[in-house]
């Protein structure tokens, strides 16, 4: 302690003889004897950048010693978490507030064009082999999953991977990542000659909102079936929060040590992958794709398999997963953009930042159709496919750094305050912009209806969307499975009933036929015609739960409820008729508190009125045919 002390005297001798740097804050400067070396110099730096008013109301040593060591300690992680420290954070913060309030565009000096990608039909010869090619690829590859978000737009009090994706088999959205992703491994290994023992690795980025719920869900669940050792969680750290243009850091409104922190968005995944080191082993492991999803698009596995065959086949250093975007619509358009000294990017520019930036250079129309009937720009979806060697490269020259944003709120036109106190943001989907031009950037478009349909709305605002333009609520996620599955089952061949529309929550939704299959039963489209022959067919009122692998529907005409369950040794025919009231879809109002969460924030329950349920738990042939 005492040598704690002298040193800090010592230190603070030796800053006294570079100048008055205490001055402009009395308070900080009687409480230095407080502090060690180190934090002194972090008072310094605070000084030096502007922050004397975090000391304003600092009372004299011996009141409330604790809380202002406490106050250093936060001042030290925060510095320690952000390349180039605190001083680099407040100096961007200023340039970029600086460029908001005089209204600069960002993209300024860029032109728009279409890039160069891979549109897919489902289902055709061309989709086809993208997906025998992703699936060859899959061992190669490691998952990243980013989910450090609040989901305040949703609302849910849990972590939002644990919601069910779907209210038939009440998966969640974390198991089912983890299946399909074991799935994948297991379809990959298959292909290699003699086999490979080959686990693809999941990383989960979370965040203090998230860590230790997203942990809970795993090891209550003994991770779902995968080696605990495979998955690995990156916990992001959050950023100290702007109160004015002048980058001087907001104080907690109800405790004076603590600085304001928020979420510094999902492009933190680049610098947490990279300081983990995990890229490193992957690349030494031979694995050569990273493939980034989000945390609430129950669809998205369907589209992986084509769309990493077509990274493998484009030899896409960058490939974004897209899907058609209408004209004007709000979700961020994949452009190529050259600047007028050469420099070019293929990025995503938000929807309202698109059409102002097509006015202005090649279209005064600014974003309209093309003749499709859609944007030429398609729509981006969040879901990066990286080549790990490049995306190494890049980072060993960034660090991983990812060019931020702001977005405060201002009080009125002439932006000198803001409602709510602001912070430095970044985006996963940013990456690109510091690859060089030789960088293979592309993206692969995909029907929405079997690539996209994120959870992130709350009840009352997805009822509020204007007609025509996707909910994005539970209700809307869980009906898009459903939707994607009967289609995908309709190709096939199986003969499915239209669906009705109803209204859950204010929202009107096509209901169609409740199909839900494990990841392992059906993950590329070849695997699911290969489990169906004959004449099959599902009413529109049906429900068909696959919970195994080798289960064939063979003749099957489906008119209510039906569950198979079966181990993975089993082999299961099922054909016939199957008819019974089946389960039906209840309406529940969101407000309702005496129902759970989950099941109001989707509008309805399941009534299970009678269905038919086989377990099949032998390691043999079977024929089911009522
Ligand atoms: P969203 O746009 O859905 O944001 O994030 P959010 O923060 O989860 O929800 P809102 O905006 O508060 O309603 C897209 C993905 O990025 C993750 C989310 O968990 C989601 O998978 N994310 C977002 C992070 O991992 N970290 C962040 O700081 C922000």
């Amino acid at each position: 302690m005492a040598s704690t002390v002298g040193s800090a005297a010592e230190s603070l001798s030796k800053l006294h003889i570079n100048g008055d740097w205490a001055s402009s804050s009395p308070n900080l400067l009687n409480n230095l004897s407080l502090l060690s070396p180190h934090q002194i110099e972090m008072a310094k730096m605070l000084l030096e950048m502007g922050q004397s008013h975090l000391f304003e109301h600092w009372p004299e040593p011996g009141i409330e010693d604790d809380e202002k060591r406490a106050f250093f300690d936060q001042v030290a992680k925060l510095d320690a978490s952000y390349p180039g420290g605190l001083v680099s954070y407040i100096k961007t913060a200023r340039k970029l507030l600086a460029d908001s309030k005089a209204g600069r565009n960002p993209f300024d000096g860029f032109t728009p064009s279409v890039p160069s990608g891979e549109s897919l039909t489902f289902g055709n010869d061309n989709f086809v082999q993208f997906e025998e090619t992703g699936i060859r690829e899959m061992k190669n590859a490691a998952f990243v999953l980013v989910a450090g978000g609040l989901g305040e737009r949703l609302g849910y009090n849990g972590i939002k991977v644990a919601l069910p994706q779907e209210s038939s088999s009440e998966t969640c959205f974390l198991q089912h990542f983890i299946e399909s992703i074991l799935a994948s491994q297991e379809a990959s290994c298959k292909l290699v000659e003699g086999g490979c023992q080959r686990q693809i690795p999941f990383v989960i980025m979370t965040s203090d909102d998230t860590h230790a719920r997203t942990l809970e869900l795993l090891e209550s669940n003994d991770y779902f079936g995968m080696t605990p050792t495979q998955v690995k969680l990156l916990k992001q750290e959050k950023v100290a929060c702007l109160a004015d243009n002048d980058g001087r850091l907001a104080v907690d409104p109800k405790n004076k040590y603590i600085i304001q922190t928020k979420p510094h968005g999902h492009g933190d995944v680049h610098s947490l992958l990279y300081s983990s080191g995990l890229l490193n082993i992957w690349r030494d492991a031979g694995m050569r794709w990273v493939l980034f999803f989000q945390d609430t698009n129950g669809l998205l596995f369907k589209a992986i398999p084509a769309s990493l065959g077509v990274s493998a086949t484009k030899q896409y250093h960058v490939n974004s997963l897209a899907v058609p975007r209408k004209a004007k619509e709000a979700i961020g358009g994949i452009a190529k953009l050259t600047h007028a000294d050469g420099r070019t990017m293929v990025i995503n520019v938000e929807y309202n930042q698109l059409d102002p930036l097509l006015r202005a250079t090649v279209n005064p129309d600014g974003d309209v159709n093309c003749e499709t009937g859609y944007s030429p720009f398609p729509g981006n979806i969040n879901q990066l496919i990286l080549e790990l060697g490049p995306y190494i490269e890049e980072l060993t020259k960034t660090g991983g750094a990812i060019e931020e944003f702001v977005n405060p709120k201002y009080t009125d036109a002439t932006k000198s305050s803001f409602k709510s106190s602001t912070r430095l943001e970044c985006m996963m989907q940013d990456y690109p912009k510091t690859l060089p031009p030789t960088a293979r950037v592309g993206f692969t478009v995909m029907d929405i209806w079997l690539a996209y349909a994120p959870v992130k709305n709350n009840p009352e605002d997805a009822a509020k969307v204007p007609k025509g333009n996707p909910y994005h609520s539970a209700t809307s996620g869980e009906m898009a499975i459903y939707r994607a599955n009967s289609l995908i089952l309709k190709k096939a061949g199986v003969k499915v009933e239209d669906p009705v529309l109803q209204v859950f929550n204010g929202q009107e939704v096509e209901v169609w036929s409740r199909v839900t299959w494990k990841p392992k039963w059906g993950l590329t489209f070849t695997d699911v015609k290969n489990k169906v022959s004959g004449s099959c067919s599902i009413s529109q009122k049906s429900t068909l739960v696959i919970n195994g692998r080798n289960i064939f529907l063979e003749d099957l005409s489906l008119d209510g409820a039906l569950v198979i369950n079966s181990i993975e040794e089993a082999e299961v025919k099922v054909g016939g008729s199957v008819q019974n009231k089946g389960w039906i879809l209840e309406n529940v109002d969101y407000k309702d508190t005496s129902v759970p969460e989950e099941v109001r924030t989707r509008g309805f329950r399941i009534n299970r009125v009678e269905q038919l349920e086989k377990t099949y738990n032998e390691p043999r042939k079977f024929c089911l045919k009522p």
